[in-house]
């Protein structure tokens, strides 16, 4: 039997079954994959047990990969892929503990955001460890017509470090963070990327901000930008524009980072071990 794509939701998503990723796909199946990504923006391909370089490769074929900043959690034989997991050696964890904790889109700091990132399910936990996605295209649509014209060739600004933003936590898991974020804060000006995104392949408009990385709008007072990026963090989450993934072995996702904001939402607790391996793919500068 072929390929088949199935829908997961109203929203977002679609599930792919019947293919062998870790075999060459030919340009066919290739390019059906690459018109399913478009379409539903999230893609889950069950019964993928990806090796590192398989998952590299697969991920390569939609372009250049990025090799995580925090290189200390990257595979030293494989550095394109960054392990997240809250898993202990020696008392120190293996991977990334806390990343995605909060609605963000990956890299959006940068001045060439990921265009799509890749997560293999390695080890699951028994409870816990969903994935949520929010539509990005769908929720700039349903903003009211006053909202949309405030931010209306707007610029927000963008920061990686925990430190500059008061609006999200920083997990107890992560020791080394304050050393952390001021080296991020070092290396990584603040860029400043448009709200409404035009995406580049389909032409569609997005909300591009998300309480993780967007910390104030450009030209704009903090008296007025913090209470309308309020508004628009409050409003993107909205139940109708999420799609809650739960994980099943062998599960690799992919998803598009210029339509979308996702959330790692935890509920999981050590010794319960939750580990991914994350692969991510270059983006164009946003319009
Ligand atoms: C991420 O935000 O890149 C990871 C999401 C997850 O682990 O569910």
């Amino acid at each position: 039997m072929g390929m088949r794509i199935a829908p997961l939701s109203d929203v977002l998503g679609a599930e792919i079954a019947g293919i062998d990723i870790a075999r060459e796909l030919d340009a066919a199946a290739f390019e059906a994959v690459r018109g399913a990504f478009l379409r539903y923006r999230v893609l889950v391909f069950r019964d993928q047990y990806l090796g590192p370089g398989d998952q590299v490769a697969f991920s390569a074929r939609f372009g250049p990969l990025e090799e995580h900043d925090n290189r200390r959690y990257n595979l030293p034989d494989q550095p394109h892929v960054m392990v997240l997991s809250n898993d202990l050696r020696d008392g120190e964890p293996v991977g990334v503990p806390d990343a995605g904790d909060s609605w963000h889109t990956d890299l959006s700091f940068k001045e060439t955001p990921s265009l799509c990132t890749l997560l293999q399910a390695v080890t699951l936990p028994r409870e816990g460890g969903d994935t949520a996605f929010a539509c990005m295209t769908r929720a700039y649509a349903a903003l009211p017509a006053d909202i949309k014209a405030r931010i209306a060739g707007r610029r927000a600004i963008h920061n990686p470090s925990k430190l500059a933003n008061p609006r999200v936590e920083i997990s107890p898991l992560r020791k080394d963070a304050a050393a952390f974020y001021s080296g991020q804060s070092a290396r990584f000006a603040e860029v400043a990327h448009p709200i409404v995104r035009t995406h580049p392949e389909t032409g569609e408009k997005s909300l591009y901000v998300q309480p993780r990385f967007a910390i104030g709008i450009e030209d704009m007072d903090d008296a007025e930008a913090q209470p309308l990026l309020d508004t628009l963090f409050a409003h993107q989450t909205r139940a109708e524009f999420v799609y809650r993934h739960r994980w099943r072995d062998g599960d690799l996702l992919m998803w598009d980072n210029r339509c979308l904001i996702h959330y790692a939402t935890g509920g999981y607790v050590y010794p319960d071990i939750r580990t991914m391996h994350r692969t991510t793919v270059l983006g164009d500068r946003p319009y």
